[in-house]
């Protein structure tokens, strides 16, 4: 695909405006180190194949530097009242309130999601760090009845330490902001691995939070380490007592036995295969709208990406007809063009995926209705399939855009079946019947982590607690109560009388 020469501009002046050089360091733990020992990257717009700026990587020698600076970072911090931390936050909010335009431009760069999409990363920033700013005033603990006279009982939440976060390359920034912004006010200190595909998203960030710690004579409270072995060590690390990883359930399994071994905690958040169940009911000039931005936004690289379809048969042909329709309207190019729907995959292996994915979903008897060619670069066409009942490839998470169309007659049948893969992220029904509607979100309905009621899958708030069972990997993220996993509790018990009774009222006398 050819750039133009304002979106070149575009390019330079975003990487200016913060702060990449054509060469940046890989490891900040305090301060950016200069000198690293782990070789060199390449950085690779999607859109043109390009290098935007090179980036020198941690080995073992700067990984341990910045492990250690943490340790000594965290020893402050965490005496700093959690009000006091919330009052930092807020301002990192108040900095990505004003580096929002570029830092999603760089998202858009980088990634290869649309503006707008880049841009809606950066508000999750945003949005989150005002979520961890009132958080930072309501770190409950319950208090109980204690069965023993004279006695008081409650629990309390301390921080952690350093947590680890691991992300990936769909949301470069937004998911390490749902563990940092939430673990700072926590108390603990974040030290963040980036993925190999979106290093320079992370330097920006890293970059603008320096400067509000720098403000209050604060460092190393976030932290950042790209390498190449910088996952595996962390996971290893006893000085890391939380990692958060998000990415493919294969690697999920491998995080959650490395870590576990250790007896660590892991925040796992892992593949997705969601499903919308769209009953004959259903307002279907909603439903198109939302499974087209489902099914086709981030060029179907979200975690919540919809790819799996259930139409009831009554109206599943007008539906299968205005879905064909709507996909040859999506615009498909640059990212930084305005007018673009859909950007590239994030890279040429990514395509090879998709093809492959497109292969077999032939061979075992899917219908290709629409798209699924390459066309050229890290661009292809989104793909509508007609699955044939108990095609197994239904059962994968094929990162890219293809969504599966499957019809149903009878509510249980579609149920059943939405269940019948191994991951459990998102999901949604599409329906005016209050029946349907609750009956999915019932124990008998969804087995998902989030399930919906006419909206779609993708596109979560990030009020909610995020993330899925089953092979998604039972962590939460963000908003609700997930603020735990950051901390550890302790239940105390206060003694304010002058005698010693002991607990289900044994008598142990000398
Ligand atoms: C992911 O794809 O890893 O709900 C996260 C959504 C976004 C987050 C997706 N808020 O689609």
């Amino acid at each position: 695909m050819n750039i133009t020469d304002a979106e070149t501009n575009k390019i330079t002046e975003t990487l200016e405006s913060l702060e990449i050089e054509p060469i940046n360091s890989g490891a900040c733990g305090g301060e950016w180190i200069a000198a690293l020992s782990g070789g060199e990257m390449e950085s690779v717009n999607p859109a043109d194949g390009k290098v935007i700026a090179k980036v020198q990587l941690a080995g073992a020698r700067e990984y341990d530097q910045v492990v250690r600076q943490a340790e000594g970072a965290f020893a402050a911090w965490r005496m700093t009242p959690a009000p006091k931390r919330g009052e930092i936050v807020r301002e990192i909010g108040d900095e990505l309130r004003h580096s929002k335009a570029e830092l999603g431009a760089l998202v858009s760069i980088e990634m290869g999601k649309i503006l707008a999409e880049g841009q809606g990363e950066v508000q999750e920033m945003i949005d989150i760090a005002e979520f961890a700013v009132g958080l930072s005033r309501q770190l409950y603990g319950l208090t109980m009845h204690s069965e023993r006279p004279g006695h008081r009982m409650y629990e309390q939440w301390h921080p952690l330490g350093i947590a680890g976060v691991i992300s990936a390359f769909n949301f470069p920034v937004a998911v390490w902001s749902w563990n940092a912004m939430i673990a700072a006010v926590c108390g603990d200190c974040v030290l963040w691995k980036p993925s190999s595909k979106t290093p320079l998203c992370a330097i920006a960030v890293q970059k603008i939070c320096n400067r509000v710690f720098e403000r209050h004579g604060v460092k190393g409270v976030f932290n950042l380490v790209i390498g190449r072995e910088v996952g595996e060590r962390m996971l290893e690390d006893r000085r890391i007592p939380l990692v958060s990883f998000t990415g493919s359930s294969q690697v999920g399994v491998h995080v959650a036995e490395v870590v576990g071994r250790r007896l660590g905690r892991t925040i796992l958040e892992l593949g997705g295969n969601n499903g919308i169940i769209v009953m004959d009911d259903a307002n279907l000039d909603l439903v198109l709208r939302a499974v087209v931005f489902g099914a086709v936004g981030t060029a179907g690289q979200r975690c919540t990406t919809t790819r799996r379809l259930f139409l009831q048969r009554g109206i599943a042909e007008r539906m299968t007809d205005a879905l064909i329709a709507a996909y040859k309207q999506v615009k498909i190019g640059n990212p930084l063009d305005g007018a673009t729907v859909m950007g590239p995959l994030v890279s040429r292996d990514a395509v090879a995926d998709m093809l492959r994915g497109i292969e077999t979903i032939q061979q075992q008897g899917g219908e290709i209705l629409y798209g699924g060619r390459h066309l050229g670069g890290c661009f292809v066409e989104p793909a509508l399939v007609r699955a044939k009942p108990g095609m197994p490839i239904v059962k994968e998470e094929i990162f890219a855009p293809i969504l599966y169309l499957i019809e149903f007659d009878k509510l249980e049948d579609a149920i059943d079946q939405h269940n019948a893969v191994p991951q459990g992220l998102s999901s949604a029904m599409f329906t005016t019947n209050l029946v349907s509607a609750e009956t999915f979100l019932s124990h008998r309905g969804s087995d998902c982590g989030i399930a919906n009621i006419n909206i779609g899958t993708s596109g979560a708030e990030i009020g909610g607690a995020f993330g899925g069972e089953k092979d998604t990997g039972g962590g939460r993220e963000a908003g609700s109560d997930s603020w735990k996993a950051y901390m550890r509790r302790q239940t105390t018990t206060i003694n304010w009388s002058a005698e010693l009774p002991l607990a289900q009222g044994i008598q142990f006398q000398l």
